[in-house]
């Protein structure tokens, strides 16, 4: 059999509620053309994110129902802690509340003022956490990254010419860690290949700087190991995730990936020392060393759900359903970046609207677009979300990609959702130069895109004030 069937069937559902194209212009108007202001149930089709928003199983739920909420040495915080164990043969596991918490912790003990950090793309909140503690976090993707029509299997991979090239520049001793993000979520969520990981392994060994991982979706990445890593077909997903890991000195991870919860994270370590000062934080902070920023529950949730996240048929359905929705877009001649990563599949606004300049959010057209017409909420990944205020159209970088992000919650949708995507994304191509640009009316100095309120650019709003 060809056909691929979602792993599971649904014992509980939670109503969509229907809303017309009127009312959601309106619900727009007010919302200031920023879909994070609109209110979820307001939402038909929810592709912000994949974090936290994955259905649970039933084995998850009765985990919740057999949390331990003993303050010290419950049962849950044992269970979990040895799974991760199994898993990622890491021997210091520390339960946060999510990544940021970890990425925190971690950058507070080895970041500080003259430290340079590399990864291929940080994502946003591990560059703040750097750039917090007053480190620099430097980006050094492969170039094919920046290039959506590029079909490069493993576009997440770290550039090593450039690695060298920085620790030449700055010296070893400038340089704490070394990092890659697996999968790479900033580059499109596009998989790093374990020849990569092994080489900048033995690069950042040779100059005594050890290698770390963000390691939210290395389920998936693992995943994309096996299906386009020459040598790794018949090597299970189990025993490439154990590679990944023993190649590392620590992890940061958030659970609201591919552990399959709604809330929680770990920072596994491998030095003594190191995650003995990180437990010292991790109770100032968090909370004691066996519950981190949880509950028992949901220490239970996470032991269950990092291993169902691991079952082969499940990571076959989830890299076939992005891939479902990849093809079927480039099918009817949406430009997105290919080939499909893990979780999400971004579309090229740049050349989707090509008749909006991107000082006018190309990318927030379409999303504002996706939303009047059929209800379904993305994100733009562009100059909304990464420019300054004091940008002209004339000083954006031109390699700034303009991204639209629909990111698949897993478990949740179903295909005929996934269907009603490509239905609605079609039609918007097809009357695509009716869609306006925008200005921004009022937004914050820092991580605008959160709160900014826009307008259309029309003749009644022309594009500057
Ligand atoms: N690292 C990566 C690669 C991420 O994608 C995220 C979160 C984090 C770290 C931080 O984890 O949210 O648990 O604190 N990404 C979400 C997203 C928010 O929508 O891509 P967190």
């Amino acid at each position: 059999m060809k056909t691929i069937i979602e792993p599971f069937r649904i014992k509980m559902v939670e109503p969509i509620r229907m809303t017309s194209e009127l009312e959601r212009t309106e619900i727009l108007q007010r919302a200031g053309m920023n879909v994070f202001l609109i209110p979820a149930q307001e939402v038909l089709i929810d592709l912000l994110t994949d974090s936290g928003t994955s259905a649970m199983s039933s084995e998850q739920w009765a985990g919740i129902m057999r949390g331990d909420e003993s303050y010290a040495g419950a049962t849950s915080w044992y269970r979990f802690e040895k799974v991760m164990h199994e898993i990622t043969g890491m021997p210091y596991i520390l339960p946060t509340h999510q990544g940021r918490a970890s990425e925190r912790i971690l950058f507070e003990l080895i970041g500080g003022p003259g430290k340079v950090i590399p990864n291929n793309n940080h994502f946003d909140t591990t560059r703040a956490n750097i750039e917090y503690s007053g480190a620099e976090a430097v980006d050094l993707v492969i170039d094919e990254a920046a290039d959506p029509n590029n079909l490069h299997p493993f576009k997440g991979n770290l550039d090593l010419r450039k690695l060298e090239n920085l620790i030449t520049h700055y010296g070893p001793k400038a340089i704490p860690l070394c990092m890659i993000t697996i999968t790479n979520n900033r580059g499109g969520g596009q998989p790093v290949s374990l020849e990569n990981i092994r080489k900048v392994h033995q690069v950042t060994k040779d100059y005594g700087i050890p290698l770390y991982l963000d390691a939210c979706r290395f389920a998936e990445n693992a995943a994309f190991i096996q299906q386009r890593e020459s040598g790794y077909a018949d090597r299970s997903i189990r025993e490439i995730v154990k590679e990944i890991f023993s190649l590392a000195e620590g992890a940061t991870i958030s659970a609201k990936k591919d552990g399959l919860v709604n809330i929680g994270g770990v920072l596994l370590l491998r030095n003594e020392s190191l995650a003995a000062k990180a437990n010292n934080l991790l109770i100032l902070s968090e909370g004691f060393v066996t519950y981190g920023g949880l509950a028992g529950r949901d220490l239970e949730a996470m032991a269950q759900g990092f291993q169902e996240t691991l079952e082969k048929d499940y990571l076959l359905y989830r890299l076939r359903s992005i891939a479902y929705l990849g093809n079927h877009l480039t099918q009817i001649g949406i430009p997105i970046v290919q080939p499909t990563g893990g979780h999400a599949i971004y579309i090229d606004a740049k050349s989707f609207c090509a008749h909006i300049p991107p000082y006018q959010f190309p990318g927030q057209a379409l999303v504002c677009a996706l939303y009047r017409y059929a209800g379904i909420r993305a994100v733009e990944i562009g100059t909304l979300m990464f420019g300054q205020a004091n940008e002209t159209p004339e000083s954006i970088p031109k390699e700034r990609m303009e991204l639209v992000r629909l990111a698949i919650p897993r478990r949740v949708y179903t295909q005929s959702h996934i269907d009603y995507v490509i239905e609605a994304l079609g039609e918007i191509f097809a009357k695509r130069e009716t869609l306006s640009g925008l200005k921004i009316v009022s937004a914050p100095s820092i991580l605008r895109h959160f709160t900014a309120r826009l307008q259309e650019i029309t003749p009644t709003n022309p594009p500057r004030n």
